[in-house]
């Protein structure tokens, strides 16, 4: 089965993707499914549109798509996403599908809401690695989704991919999850790692940046914004929540972590930024805090990147889940199995 594709979003983890996708065309074939990218939107470098399929693998060897005109086929010119969206729309297609990478507005969730309800009232299923939307608008996505026959689906918003969402989705059907907590911000993580081993706040802060692991703007990960977006995404789906990150109890990183997570080690202990989320009968505690954790808890033993999740559920109890390093070509694949997803549903 052939699907169209538009990528709204064409930077690291929608470049890794097309990468991912050749290299798993093989197998893809095996599950007979055969991808078109048609369309590629960014904010500032470019945008291109070819019915006839783009070859995306080698457009994420260029900076600008602009610069593609003519050097990878005809018929390329520079739509806006909506006219991307719309393009996609019109095609005659066994499926259309957006892939959408725009960047994480905590506060709001754009441009991707917007993305997500130009893409499915054109008819396209969705898949996105932006918490955004899951965070900010999840119920009215998945409703709207769910009335137009389409799919929307986030395995990349969270733990990249390692398969969260697809685990309690696919494999335990009719549980009752009554929470979630975990460690699921890599940043944060491992910065509370070297100030236990020592290192000075700022020092450990800068490292990092040198390192890639923070950000050039680090206030997301260190105020705990990340991992409140995570906690919103999960709530949502899980438990039904209906809350944005706004409205998770939200504590980050300071300088002052370091003697407390220092002292905490000394009592056989360690200090890791928790992202939690319970049920209470009708009330959800949602919360990012730190928390000095016993040495036997699964989420005392991660070092470095690593995140884990455990999730509390009716009748499994608690399971636990485990990412042990992170990277691009992880979310890449969160995207690919997505894919998968879909045509599974399409059946045939
Ligand atoms: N990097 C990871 O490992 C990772 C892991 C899990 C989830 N995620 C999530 O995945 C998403 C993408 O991450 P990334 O690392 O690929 O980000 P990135 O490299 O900054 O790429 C973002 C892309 O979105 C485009 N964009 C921004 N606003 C747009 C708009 N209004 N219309 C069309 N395109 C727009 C940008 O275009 P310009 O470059 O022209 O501005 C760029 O192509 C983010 O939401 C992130 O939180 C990332």
């Amino acid at each position: 089965m052939r699907i169209h594709i538009a990528l709204i979003g064409f930077g690291h983890v929608a470049r890794r993707f097309v990468r991912l996708l050749d290299e798993s065309r093989e197998a893809l074939r095996a599950l007979d499914l055969e991808p078109v990218v048609v369309g590629i939107a960014t904010r500032r470098h470019g945008a291109v549109f070819d019915a006839a399929g783009l070859e995306a693998h080698t457009l994420a060897t260029l900076s600008n798509l602009a610069a593609a005109s003519g050097a990878v086929g005809p018929a390329l010119d520079s739509p806006t996403a909506a006219e991307i969206l719309q393009r996609l729309g019109r095609m005659r297609s066994d499926a259309r599908v957006m892939i959408e990478t725009t960047v994480l507005n905590v506060q709001s969730g754009e441009p991707a809401i917007s993305h997500v309800r130009a893409a499915l009232a054109a008819g396209a299923h969705v898949i996105t690695a932006n918490k955004g939307p899951v965070a900010c608008a999840y119920r009215r996505l998945a409703d709207d989704a769910e009335a137009r026959r389409l799919s929307f689906l986030h395995e990349g918003a969270v733990m990249d991919g390692i398969p969260i969402f697809n685990l309690v989705r696919e494999t335990m059907p009719a549980a009752t999850i009554h929470g979630f907590r975990g460690v699921i911000n890599s940043t944060t993580n491992h910065m509370l790692c070297a100030l236990e081993r020592g290192e000075d706040y700022a020092a450990a802060l800068v490292r990092m940046q040198a390192d890639g692991v923070a950000e050039a703007d680090p206030s997301l990960d260190v105020d705990g914004w990340d991992a409140a977006a995570k906690v919103a995404a999960m709530a949502n789906v899980w438990l039904d929540a209906r809350i944005t990150p706004a409205a998770v109890a939200r504590e980050g990183l300071t300088p002052a972590c370091g003697d407390r997570a220092r002292a905490a080690l000394r009592a056989g202990r360690r200090l890791k930024l928790i992202g939690a989320a319970f049920r209470d009968g009708a009330r959800i505690d949602a919360r990012v805090s730190l928390e000095e954790l016993p040495a036997d808890d699964p989420l005392a033993i991660l070092d470095g990147q690593a995140n884990a999740l455990e999730i509390q559920s009716t009748p499994l109890g608690r399971v636990v889940i485990t990412e042990r390093d992170g990277g691009l070509e992880k979310t890449a694949y969160a995207l690919l199995t997505d894919l998968v997803t879909i045509r599974r549903r399409l059946g045939r």
